[in-house]
C-alpha cells in the first residue's frame, strides 16, 4: 500500500515532562512513509531544552524542527506553529487520519476536555473531535488530582483514548529507549499501525500448556 497516500495524522507535543515520546512518535511514523502535520506549544519547547538539552529555533522559524529530525523524517513533516489559526489543521474540512497528542500536559487536556480552543493544538483536537476522527491523549503527570481524572473520564466517554506515558515492564526494559519506544509502540498498535517497537507478552516462560500458571493475569 502506498503509505504516502494515506491522510496525515496530526501530532501535538505538549509541555509535560516525556517530550521524548511525541519525537520518538513522528520519527516512528515517518519510517512508516505516514506524513505528519506536527505543532509544538511554547511548553513542549522549554521541556526539550531541559529535559533533552535541545537547543531549537523559536517556534515561528518554519525550520524549527530541524533541530529534531533527520532529513528523511522532516521530508514527511509539515509543521505549523501552535498559535497560527489559519493552518489547515484548523479546519474540519482538512482532511487527517486522526490527531495524537504525546505527551499531554494536564492543561492542553483541561483544554480539549472543555472544549476551550486557546490555540492551534487545542483547536485541532477539538476539530478532531467533533469529526469523530481518533483522538488519543499521552498524559503525563502523578500524581492525578480529581480534576485530571475528571477530564480523563469525561474525554474516555467521548471515545478519546487516554494511553498514559506508563510503560510496561514485562519484556524486561534495559534501557530508557526500551521504555519510550513501549509507549510509543503501545499507541501505534492502538491506531492500527504496525509496528515492532514494543514486545507483545506471549506468556511466561513457566506457563505450561497444561494451565499450571491458570488464574494469573497476563500483563497489557
Ligand atoms: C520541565 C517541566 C516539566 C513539566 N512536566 C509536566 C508534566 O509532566 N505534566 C504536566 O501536566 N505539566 C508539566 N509541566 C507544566 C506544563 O508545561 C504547563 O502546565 C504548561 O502550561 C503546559 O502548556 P501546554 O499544554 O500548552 O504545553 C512541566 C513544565 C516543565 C517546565
Amino acid at each position: 500500500m502506498n503509505q504516502a497516500k494515506q491522510k496525515p495524522w496530526v501530532v501535538g507535543i505538549t509541555g509535560s515532562s516525556g517530550v521524548v515520546y511525541g519525537l520518538c512518535l513522528v520519527r516512528a511514523l515517518a519510517e512508516t512513509g505516514r506524513e505528519i502535520a506536527l505543532t509544538v506549544t511554547d511548553a513542549a519547547r522549554i521541556v526539550m531544552r531541559e529535559e533533552l538539552g535541545l537547543e531549537t529555533p523559536p517556534l515561528e522559524q518554519p525550520d524549527f524542527p530541524n533541530a529534531l529530525f533527520s532529513k528523511e523524517v522532516l521530508d514527511r513533516v509539515r509543521y505549523f506553529h501552535y498559535k497560527d489559526l489559519l493552518a489547515p489543521i484548523s479546519s474540519g474540512s482538512f482532511p487527517t487520519a486522526g490527531m495524537i497528542v504525546m505527551p499531554c500536559s494536564m492543561s492542553s487536556l483541561s483544554q480539549i476536555a472543555n472544549g476551550a480552543s486557546q490555540n492551534l493544538l487545542e483547536r485541532a483536537a477539538d476539530v478532531t473531535l467533533k469529526e469523530k476522527r481518533r483522538l488519543v491523549l499521552v498524559p503525563r503527570e502523578t500524581p492525578f488530582s480529581a480534576v485530571h481524572l475528571e477530564n480523563m473520564l469525561k474525554l474516555s466517554r467521548l471515545g478519546v483514548d487516554i494511553v498514559p506515558a506508563n510503560p510496561g515492564f514485562y519484556a524486561r526494559p534495559q534501557k530508557i529507549d526500551d521504555l519510550i519506544n513501549f509507549v510509543v509502540g503501545k499507541v501505534l498498535d492502538l491506531v492500527g499501525i504496525e509496528t515492532e517497537l514494543f514486545q507483545r507478552w506471549k506468556g511466561s516462560p513457566e506457563t505450561t500448556e497444561s494451565g499450571a500458571e491458570a488464574g494469573k493475569a497476563a500483563p497489557r
